[in-house]
Protein backbone atom coordinates (compact mmCIF):
# COMPACT_ATOMS: atom_id res chain seq x y z
CA UNK A 1 0.00 0.00 0.00
CA UNK A 2 1.43 3.63 -0.99
CA UNK A 3 0.51 6.54 1.44
CA UNK A 4 0.28 9.47 -0.04
CA UNK A 5 -0.16 13.06 1.35
CA UNK A 6 0.83 14.91 -1.92
CA UNK A 7 -2.86 16.29 -3.75
CA UNK A 8 -0.59 16.70 -6.65
CA UNK A 9 0.79 13.05 -6.49
CA UNK A 10 -2.30 11.46 -5.83
CA UNK A 11 -3.63 13.67 -8.62
CA UNK A 12 -1.10 12.43 -11.21
CA UNK A 13 -1.88 8.51 -10.46
CA UNK A 14 -5.39 9.20 -10.51
CA UNK A 15 -5.14 10.77 -13.93
CA UNK A 16 -2.68 8.60 -15.63
CA UNK A 17 -4.52 5.17 -14.95
CA UNK A 18 -7.04 3.73 -16.97
CA UNK A 19 -7.99 1.36 -14.19
CA UNK A 20 -11.61 1.21 -12.57
CA UNK A 21 -11.02 3.17 -8.56
CA UNK A 22 -13.14 2.30 -5.89
CA UNK A 23 -12.95 5.10 -3.51
CA UNK A 24 -13.86 5.72 0.81
CA UNK A 25 -13.17 8.86 1.89
CA UNK A 26 -12.94 8.29 6.08
CA UNK A 27 -11.64 10.75 9.30
CA UNK A 28 -9.67 7.80 10.25
CA UNK A 29 -10.59 5.91 13.67
CA UNK A 30 -11.76 3.23 11.16
CA UNK A 31 -13.72 0.09 12.43
CA UNK A 32 -15.52 -2.66 11.21
CA UNK A 33 -18.17 -0.12 9.23
CA UNK A 34 -15.25 1.14 7.26
CA UNK A 35 -13.87 -2.55 6.63
CA UNK A 36 -16.22 -3.42 5.04
CA UNK A 37 -16.75 -0.63 2.76
CA UNK A 38 -13.43 -1.48 1.82
CA UNK A 39 -14.32 -4.53 1.24
CA UNK A 40 -17.15 -4.01 -1.05
CA UNK A 41 -14.79 -1.75 -2.93
CA UNK A 42 -11.65 -4.25 -3.12
CA UNK A 43 -14.06 -6.78 -4.96
CA UNK A 44 -15.65 -4.22 -7.35
CA UNK A 45 -12.85 -2.37 -8.79
CA UNK A 46 -9.11 -2.61 -10.06
CA UNK A 47 -7.87 0.27 -7.61
CA UNK A 48 -8.54 0.82 -4.14
CA UNK A 49 -8.06 4.52 -2.80
CA UNK A 50 -9.16 5.35 0.77
CA UNK A 51 -8.88 8.84 2.47
CA UNK A 52 -8.19 9.69 6.14
CA UNK A 53 -9.30 13.66 6.71
CA UNK A 54 -10.50 14.61 9.53
CA UNK A 55 -12.39 17.29 7.84
CA UNK A 56 -13.28 20.73 10.04
CA UNK A 57 -15.75 22.83 7.72
CA UNK A 58 -18.42 19.32 8.82
CA UNK A 59 -18.02 21.03 12.03
CA UNK A 60 -19.80 23.06 13.96
CA UNK A 61 -18.39 25.29 16.66
CA UNK A 62 -18.23 23.63 19.88
CA UNK A 63 -18.81 20.09 18.46
CA UNK A 64 -15.55 17.89 18.38
CA UNK A 65 -13.72 18.77 15.66
CA UNK A 66 -10.40 19.09 18.24
CA UNK A 67 -11.08 15.78 20.05
CA UNK A 68 -12.07 13.79 17.08
CA UNK A 69 -10.83 9.92 17.24
CA UNK A 70 -7.18 9.57 15.92
CA UNK A 71 -5.82 6.22 15.18
CA UNK A 72 -2.88 6.79 12.32
CA UNK A 73 -1.01 3.93 12.78
CA UNK A 74 -3.38 1.23 13.68
CA UNK A 75 -5.65 2.60 10.60
CA UNK A 76 -2.30 2.46 8.37
CA UNK A 77 -2.29 -1.38 9.42
CA UNK A 78 -5.93 -1.69 8.96
CA UNK A 79 -5.88 -0.19 5.13
CA UNK A 80 -3.05 -2.42 4.73
CA UNK A 81 -4.55 -5.62 5.58
CA UNK A 82 -7.98 -4.98 3.79
CA UNK A 83 -5.90 -4.66 0.40
CA UNK A 84 -6.06 -0.87 -0.34
CA UNK A 85 -3.75 -0.18 -3.24
CA UNK A 86 -3.95 4.17 -1.91
CA UNK A 87 -4.55 5.85 1.47
CA UNK A 88 -4.63 9.61 1.04
CA UNK A 89 -3.49 10.98 4.54
CA UNK A 90 -3.46 15.12 3.55
CA UNK A 91 -3.15 17.84 5.53
CA UNK A 92 -5.37 20.67 6.34
CA UNK A 93 -3.34 23.30 4.12
CA UNK A 94 -3.25 20.95 1.54
CA UNK A 95 -7.32 20.76 1.28
CA UNK A 96 -8.20 24.50 1.73
CA UNK A 97 -6.91 28.04 1.35
CA UNK A 98 -8.10 30.84 2.68
CA UNK A 99 -10.95 32.26 0.92
CA UNK A 100 -12.56 29.42 -0.69
CA UNK A 101 -15.59 28.70 -3.18
CA UNK A 102 -18.38 26.96 -1.12
CA UNK A 103 -20.95 24.33 -1.72
CA UNK A 104 -24.47 25.08 -0.52
CA UNK A 105 -26.47 21.55 0.79
CA UNK A 106 -30.00 22.13 -0.71
CA UNK A 107 -32.54 23.76 1.05
CA UNK A 108 -34.62 21.30 1.94
CA UNK A 109 -33.28 18.50 2.13
CA UNK A 110 -30.20 19.53 3.68
CA UNK A 111 -31.90 21.60 6.67
CA UNK A 112 -34.15 18.80 8.16
CA UNK A 113 -33.23 16.22 10.48
CA UNK A 114 -29.09 16.48 11.14
CA UNK A 115 -29.18 19.32 9.38
CA UNK A 116 -31.59 20.90 11.64
CA UNK A 117 -29.91 20.53 14.49
CA UNK A 118 -26.87 20.91 12.39
CA UNK A 119 -27.05 23.58 9.68
CA UNK A 120 -24.55 24.21 7.75
CA UNK A 121 -22.90 20.63 8.44
CA UNK A 122 -23.90 19.36 5.09
CA UNK A 123 -22.29 21.87 3.11
CA UNK A 124 -19.14 21.18 4.87
CA UNK A 125 -19.79 17.55 4.03
CA UNK A 126 -20.50 18.35 0.44
CA UNK A 127 -17.39 20.55 -0.07
CA UNK A 128 -15.06 17.79 1.30
CA UNK A 129 -16.67 14.89 -0.89
CA UNK A 130 -16.02 17.20 -3.81
CA UNK A 131 -13.13 17.96 -3.24
CA UNK A 132 -11.79 14.62 -2.86
CA UNK A 133 -13.90 13.13 -5.55
CA UNK A 134 -12.05 15.41 -7.93
CA UNK A 135 -9.00 14.54 -6.72
CA UNK A 136 -9.55 10.75 -6.61
CA UNK A 137 -11.84 11.00 -9.95
CA UNK A 138 -13.28 7.46 -8.67
CA UNK A 139 -15.68 5.10 -10.78
CA UNK A 140 -17.47 4.06 -7.34
CA UNK A 141 -17.54 6.11 -4.03
CA UNK A 142 -18.63 3.69 -0.72
CA UNK A 143 -20.64 5.21 1.74
CA UNK A 144 -22.62 3.61 4.48
CA UNK A 145 -26.23 3.86 5.53
CA UNK A 146 -25.35 4.85 8.73
CA UNK A 147 -25.06 8.35 7.74
CA UNK A 148 -28.16 7.35 5.57
CA UNK A 149 -29.18 11.61 5.05
CA UNK A 150 -25.18 11.93 4.33
CA UNK A 151 -25.13 9.56 1.57
CA UNK A 152 -28.54 11.12 -0.49
CA UNK A 153 -27.05 13.81 -0.16
CA UNK A 154 -23.85 13.17 -2.17
CA UNK A 155 -25.99 11.02 -4.65
CA UNK A 156 -27.96 14.14 -4.99
CA UNK A 157 -24.71 16.17 -5.78
CA UNK A 158 -23.96 13.71 -8.04
CA UNK A 159 -27.18 13.82 -10.20
CA UNK A 160 -27.01 17.88 -9.38
CA UNK A 161 -23.26 18.90 -10.87
CA UNK A 162 -23.27 15.79 -13.64
CA UNK A 163 -19.90 13.81 -11.35
CA UNK A 164 -19.30 10.70 -13.62
CA UNK A 165 -19.63 8.57 -10.54
CA UNK A 166 -21.52 5.99 -9.34
CA UNK A 167 -22.42 6.14 -5.78
CA UNK A 168 -22.81 2.83 -3.91
CA UNK A 169 -24.75 3.06 -0.44
CA UNK A 170 -23.76 0.40 2.29
CA UNK A 171 -25.19 -1.67 4.97
CA UNK A 172 -25.01 -0.19 8.50
CA UNK A 173 -22.64 -2.40 10.93
CA UNK A 174 -23.51 -2.53 14.43
CA UNK A 175 -21.56 -4.47 17.07
CA UNK A 176 -22.28 -7.80 18.44
CA UNK A 177 -24.48 -6.32 20.87
CA UNK A 178 -26.56 -3.90 17.93
CA UNK A 179 -24.72 -1.30 18.91
CA UNK A 180 -24.42 0.70 15.26
CA UNK A 181 -20.33 1.02 15.01
CA UNK A 182 -19.10 4.70 14.96
CA UNK A 183 -15.75 5.97 15.33
CA UNK A 184 -17.34 8.34 18.26
CA UNK A 185 -18.56 5.15 20.20
CA UNK A 186 -14.84 5.35 22.04
CA UNK A 187 -16.37 8.59 23.19
CA UNK A 188 -18.61 6.62 25.62
CA UNK A 189 -18.38 4.86 29.07
CA UNK A 190 -19.46 1.14 29.49
CA UNK A 191 -22.44 2.49 31.22
CA UNK A 192 -22.79 4.88 28.24
CA UNK A 193 -22.52 2.08 26.19
CA UNK A 194 -24.85 -0.13 27.52
CA UNK A 195 -27.33 3.24 27.79
CA UNK A 196 -26.81 3.39 24.21
CA UNK A 197 -28.19 -0.01 23.59
CA UNK A 198 -31.76 1.34 23.70
CA UNK A 199 -31.39 3.43 20.22
CA UNK A 200 -30.56 -0.38 18.50
CA UNK A 201 -33.52 -1.27 20.82
CA UNK A 202 -35.96 1.36 19.62
CA UNK A 203 -35.51 0.31 16.27
CA UNK A 204 -35.92 -3.21 16.74
CA UNK A 205 -39.26 -2.72 18.46
CA UNK A 206 -39.96 -0.67 15.97
CA UNK A 207 -39.23 -3.37 13.15
CA UNK A 208 -42.01 -6.32 15.84
CA UNK A 209 -44.65 -3.26 14.99
CA UNK A 210 -44.11 -3.24 10.79
CA UNK A 211 -43.64 -6.97 10.55
CA UNK A 212 -46.53 -7.27 12.45
CA UNK A 213 -48.39 -5.04 9.19
CA UNK A 214 -48.64 -1.85 11.71
CA UNK A 215 -47.52 1.20 9.26
CA UNK A 216 -48.83 3.96 11.56
CA UNK A 217 -45.85 6.14 12.15
CA UNK A 218 -47.14 7.89 15.29
CA UNK A 219 -47.67 4.72 16.62
CA UNK A 220 -43.93 3.21 15.66
CA UNK A 221 -42.73 6.51 16.78
CA UNK A 222 -44.47 6.16 20.49
CA UNK A 223 -42.69 2.36 20.97
CA UNK A 224 -39.77 4.04 20.23
CA UNK A 225 -40.04 7.15 22.67
CA UNK A 226 -40.89 4.89 25.29
CA UNK A 227 -37.84 2.29 24.85
CA UNK A 228 -35.65 5.73 24.65
CA UNK A 229 -36.89 6.36 28.29
CA UNK A 230 -34.24 8.50 30.17
CA UNK A 231 -32.14 9.27 27.26
CA UNK A 232 -32.09 12.46 25.90
CA UNK A 233 -33.53 12.52 22.47
CA UNK A 234 -33.70 14.87 19.73
CA UNK A 235 -35.14 13.43 17.47
CA UNK A 236 -37.16 10.53 15.60
CA UNK A 237 -38.69 10.53 12.43
CA UNK A 238 -39.94 8.46 9.30
CA UNK A 239 -39.27 9.78 6.12
CA UNK A 240 -39.10 8.82 2.48
CA UNK A 241 -35.53 8.04 0.53
CA UNK A 242 -36.24 11.50 -0.53
CA UNK A 243 -36.42 12.96 3.19
CA UNK A 244 -40.07 14.10 3.01
CA UNK A 245 -42.37 13.17 5.73
CA UNK A 246 -44.29 10.25 5.40
CA UNK A 247 -47.95 9.48 6.21
CA UNK A 248 -47.16 6.05 6.59
CA UNK A 249 -44.55 3.59 6.67
CA UNK A 250 -44.23 2.37 2.63
CA UNK A 251 -41.79 -0.36 1.93
CA UNK A 252 -38.56 -0.04 0.27
CA UNK A 253 -39.56 3.74 0.35
CA UNK A 254 -39.12 4.20 4.73
CA UNK A 255 -36.08 5.41 6.56
CA UNK A 256 -35.99 5.36 10.44
CA UNK A 257 -34.28 8.11 11.90
CA UNK A 258 -33.07 8.10 15.31
CA UNK A 259 -30.34 11.07 17.28
CA UNK A 260 -29.97 11.00 21.11
CA UNK A 261 -27.38 12.17 22.99
CA UNK A 262 -25.75 10.29 26.03
CA UNK A 263 -23.64 11.92 28.12
CA UNK A 264 -21.54 14.71 25.68
CA UNK A 265 -21.90 12.15 23.04
CA UNK A 266 -24.14 12.58 19.70
CA UNK A 267 -25.31 9.23 18.43
CA UNK A 268 -27.25 8.34 15.24
CA UNK A 269 -28.91 5.16 14.05
CA UNK A 270 -31.45 4.47 11.50
CA UNK A 271 -33.63 1.90 9.80
CA UNK A 272 -33.87 1.47 5.60
CA UNK A 273 -37.28 -0.67 5.67
O1 LIG B 1 -18.71 9.99 6.84
C1 LIG B 1 -17.61 10.53 7.05
O2 LIG B 1 -16.70 9.96 7.65
C2 LIG B 1 -17.39 11.95 6.55
O3 LIG B 1 -18.54 12.71 6.67
C3 LIG B 1 -16.81 12.02 5.14
C4 LIG B 1 -17.78 11.46 4.11
C5 LIG B 1 -15.50 11.25 5.07
C6 LIG B 1 -16.54 13.47 4.76
O4 LIG B 1 -15.63 14.07 5.63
Amino acid sequence: MKIITDKKELQAFTKSTTKSIGFVPTMGALHEGHISLIKKARGENEIVIVSIFVNPTQFLAGEDFAKYPKKDEADKKICTLAGVDILFMPDINMIYGSDEVTIKAPNVRGFVLDGFKRPTHFDGVLQIVLKLFNLVRPTNAYFGRKDAQQVILIKQMVENLFLPINIVDCPLIRDLNGLALSSRNAYLSDSEKKEALKISASLQNATKLIVGGNMNIDEIKNVMFATLDGIKIEYIEVVSLELKQLKKVELKNTIILVAVQIGTTRLIDNLWI
